[in-house]
C-alpha cells in the first residue's frame, strides 16, 4: 500500500446498508439496431427491469448513437417510475440533451469513437475548470452529477472539488484482470471509503457478472451497482427478470 492508499483508508463514517441495482439496457438497443427495426425495444426492457426489481435504469446515449438513440432516451424516461441514470460524454450537445431529458442523474463518461465500450475512467484532475463550466447546466437543473472515474485518490478528490454528487468507480480492471483482482478490489474498497468520507455517493460498474458482483457488493460504502452487458447476455438463457432477480439476490447476500 502506498502513501496515498494509506490516506484513503483513513476516511469514512457511517455507511448505508442499502445497495441499489441500476440495470443498463444499452445492449437491448444494440440487438435492435443490428437489424434496423424496432425489436427488441429498450423501453419494454426498461419496464420489465423495473418490474423485476431494478432500482434504476441506466442508458448511454453515445455520440455515434450505436445503441441508444435520442428518441429512446425520452421514451425510457417517460415510461419508468424509477430513477434514470443518463450516461453521456462531456460535450455541449449531451449537456443540453440531459437538461432537456431531466434524468435523476447524469453520469459523465469518457468516450472515444473507436472504443468497443467505455474503456477507462474520466480524467477529472487537470480538467476541473473546463468540466465545472461545461457541466454547470446539469447542476443548475437539479440533475445529480455523477462522474465515472478510476479508483484513484487524485480523481476522487477532483470529483469532489468540482461538486459531483456521485462517483461511479470503474470495475473493468477488477473484473478482467484475474491475476490482479485482489489488488484491484482493495483499491476499489479504499476508494469507496475515501469518497464516502468526502460526502460523495459511491457507485460502481463495468463488466460485473454473477461471479464478480459479490465482493463489490460487500464494500459497505457502495450505494449502487450499474450492470448491463452480462444481464442482457444472461437473459438469453434464463430470461431478463430471472437474471435481474439472481443478481439482486447475490448483491443482497453479499451485503448481509
Ligand atoms: N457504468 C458505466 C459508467 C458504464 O459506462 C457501463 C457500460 O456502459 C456500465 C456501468 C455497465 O457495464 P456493463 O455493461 O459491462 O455491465
Amino acid at each position: 500500500m502506498n502513501n496515498s492508499d494509506e490516506q484513503m483508508t483513513h476516511n469514512g463514517g457511517d455507511v448505508t446498508q442499502e445497495l441499489r441495482l441500476g440495470v443498463n439496457i444499452d445492449h437491448v438497443a444494440t440487438v435492435r439496431n443490428a437489424r434496423g427495426g424496432t425489436h427488441p425495444d429498450p423501453v419494454r426492457a426498461a419496464i420489465m427491469a423495473e418490474d423485476a426489481g431494478a432500482d434504476g435504469i441506466t442508458a448511454h446515449l453515445r455520440e455515434d448513437r450505436r445503441h441508444i438513440r435520442d428518441a429512446d432516451m425520452a421514451a425510457i424516461s417517460a415510461a419508468i417510475n424509477i430513477p434514470l441514470n443518463f450516461e453521456m460524454a462531456a460535450t455541449i450537445e449531451m449537456v443540453a440533451f440531459a437538461v432537456e431529458t431531466m434524468p435523476n442523474a447524469a453520469c459523465i463518461v469518457p468516450e472515444r469513437r473507436e472504443e468497443v465500450t467505455t474503456e477507462g475512467g474520466l480524467a477529472v484532475a487537470g480538467h476541473e475548470a473546463r468540466l465545472t463550466d461545461l457541466l454547470a447546466p446539469i447542476k443548475e437543473a437539479g440533475i445529480r452529477l455523477s462522474l465515472f472515474i478510476e479508483a484513484s485518490e487524485l480523481e476522487i478528490r477532483a470529483a469532489a472539488a468540482i461538486g459531483a454528487d456521485i462517483i461511479e468507480l470503474h470495475t473493468g480492471r477488477y473484473c478482467h484482470d484475474v491475476e490482479r483482482r485482489g489488488e484491484e478490489l482493495a483499491r476499489l474498497a479504499n476508494a469507496a471509503k475515501l469518497a464516502h468520507g468526502l460526502g460523495l455517493e459511491c457507485h460502481a460498474g463495468h463488466g460485473l457478472d454473477f461471479d464478480t458482483v459479490g465482493a463489490i457488493a460487500a464494500i459497505p460504502e457502495m450505494v449502487e451497482l450499474n450492470i448491463g452487458h452480462f444481464l442482457i447476455g444472461e437473459s438469453i438463457f434464463t430470461g431478463f427478470p430471472a437474471a435481474i432477480g439472481r443478481m439482486r439476490t447475490l448483491m443482497q447476500s453479499a451485503r448481509t
